[in-house]
């Protein structure tokens, strides 16, 4: 067997974790490849909310196992605090979620370099979530980091104190204020203790060498899906950098993200949103800064899962998109939120860039960093509601005359629609 991969094709919330929920039934397991609590996926079903940030969007079936691999970062505090949640709801992560032991740790003096770094940009921030992301992968690349495995050393402290005490001469080089000092409104010292209790509580959650399980797992013809959190436009390499994320957001993450050769990816399910999001800072050619934007906010209930930011909005980038396609392989798109247009008479589609007299079909290297006139082509409404569809072939012909419209400009087959945020309002289209 294969592991399909499912991620984002915009910059991060377009509905990664409802489709994983909604597909999980389809595998054995369900893995985290990259990324950490800057992640914020949320599910819908049973008159139930639940946003997931470090953990699988599989882990409400109780009979799949989910895995958070070795190219996911965990704050363990925050970790913690999810496993408590899914408790009280009834789950029992402790049977179902396995931890890779190479998965790096974030400290709670990996935030702090988070805020004085961010301060210190001003204008320039990249609108961080905050959580210590950037500072945890750079330790990991430049082989400092601490991973899970290493908590059940015996100088495990040590090690703690030692990378600690460097990241406080980092910090005091920035002057920091009292504010920049505190994580989550406590002082270092207080959400230091936290961390550690959440070290305590998650160590029932069994680390495993997650790269030799899941390879012996597709041996035995177990069902995979990889859950990417972020999108396509926020990666390392092919994101609007420097205002990305510090991961592979990308299909080719997975293969370092889960330990898999590249032979073993199978389908790629590109997730995109009918329109596009973006929260923080950089290029986001197709911004809409009026009524229009304040719409697709408002019904799309755009503020974020995670930070509770408002979402900056637009019309759907169909350069973006290509791009996206082409760099992760995309064989099957998820369109999300449509329904959120239901009222719009008239819809916006980006088709290309203007740059001056120039036009651009891609996102290329100077591009994004230029006044982009994007090339708007407006395509009528539906002007129905959507959200209680469950028949493509039912639906308003003015909106499958727009799903066909992607379809053609992408290439490829639009094969799972999402109509509203519940698990049931899904339409599985087998093209
Ligand atoms: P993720 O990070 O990609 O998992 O996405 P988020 O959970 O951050 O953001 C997606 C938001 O849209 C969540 O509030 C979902 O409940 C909601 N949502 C998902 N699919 C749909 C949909 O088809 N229609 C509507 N109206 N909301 C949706
Ligand atoms: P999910 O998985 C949307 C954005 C931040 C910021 C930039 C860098 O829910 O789609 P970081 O905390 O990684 O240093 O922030 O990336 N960002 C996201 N935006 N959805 C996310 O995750 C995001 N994770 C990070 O807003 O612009
Ligand atoms: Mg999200």
């Amino acid at each position: 067997m294969k592991v399909d991969v499912l991620l984002g094709l915009q910059w991060g919330d377009e509905g990664k974790g409802k489709i994983t929920d909604v597909l999980t039934p389809e595998y054995d397991i369900i893995a985290r490849f990259q990324g950490g609590p800057n992640a914020g996926h949320t599910l819908e079903f049973n008159g139930m909310k639940h946003v997931l940030h470090t953990i699988p969007s599989g882990i409400f079936h109780p009979e799949k196992v989910n895995i958070i691999g070795n190219g996911v970062i965990i704050d363990p505090r925050i970790l913690a605090k999810e496993i408590a949640q899914l408790r009280e709801r009834g789950a029992k992560p402790e049977k179902n979620l396995f931890i890779s032991k190479r998965a790096h740790l974030i400290l709670p003096t990996h935030r702090l370099i988070d805020n004085v770094c961010e301060a210190s940009k001003g204008k320039a921030k990249i609108g961080s979530t905050l959580k210590g992301i950037g500072p945890a992968y750079t330790d990991k690349v430049s082989r400092n980091g601490l991973r899970m495995g290493d908590v059940l050393l015996k100088d495990f402290r040590d090690r703690y104190e030692n990378l600690k005490q460097d990241h406080l001469r980092i910090i005091n080089s920035y002057n920091p204020d009292k504010a920049l000092m505190a994580i989550e409104g406590l002082p270092l010292e207080e959400y230091e203790k936290l961390w550690f209790e959440g070290l305590e509580y998650i160590a029932d959650i069994e680390l495993i060498d997650s790269e030799i399980f899941i390879n012996q797992s597709i041996q035995e013809g177990k069902r995979i899906l990889a859950e990417g959190a972020q999108g396509t436009m926020l990666d390392i390499d092919f994101g609007t950098y420097p205002f990305v994320t510090s991961s592979s957001t990308i299909s080719a993450g997975v293969c370092s993200g889960l330990g898999i050769s590249p032979d073993k990816v199978g389908k790629v399910f590109g997730v995109f949103k009918a329109y596009c999001t973006r929260v923080g800072s950089g290029p986001f050619p197709t911004e809409l800064l009026d009524e229009t934007g304040s719409r697709l906010r408002e019904n799309g209930k755009e503020f974020g899962s995670t930070t509770g930011r408002p979402r900056r909005c637009g019309w759907i980038d169909l350069p973006a998109l290509k791009y996206a396609v082409m760099l992760n392989g995309v064989t099957d798109l998820v369109m999300m939120k449509a329904d959120v247009m239901d009222e719009f008479q008239h819809i916006g589609v980006c088709t290309q860039y203007k740059v001056g007299e120039k036009i651009y079909d891609f996102p290329g290297y100077e591009t994004l960093n230029q006044e982009i006139d994007p090339v708007i082509l407006e395509v009528p409404g539906w002007e129905s509601s959507l959200q209680n569809f469950t028949n493509w072939e039912k639906l308003p012909e003015k909106f499958r005359h727009y799903v066909r419209f992607i379809e053609k400009s992408l290439s490829l087959p639009i094969s799972v629609i999402s109509v509203g945020p519940r698990r049931d309002q899904t339409i599985v289209r087998l093209v």
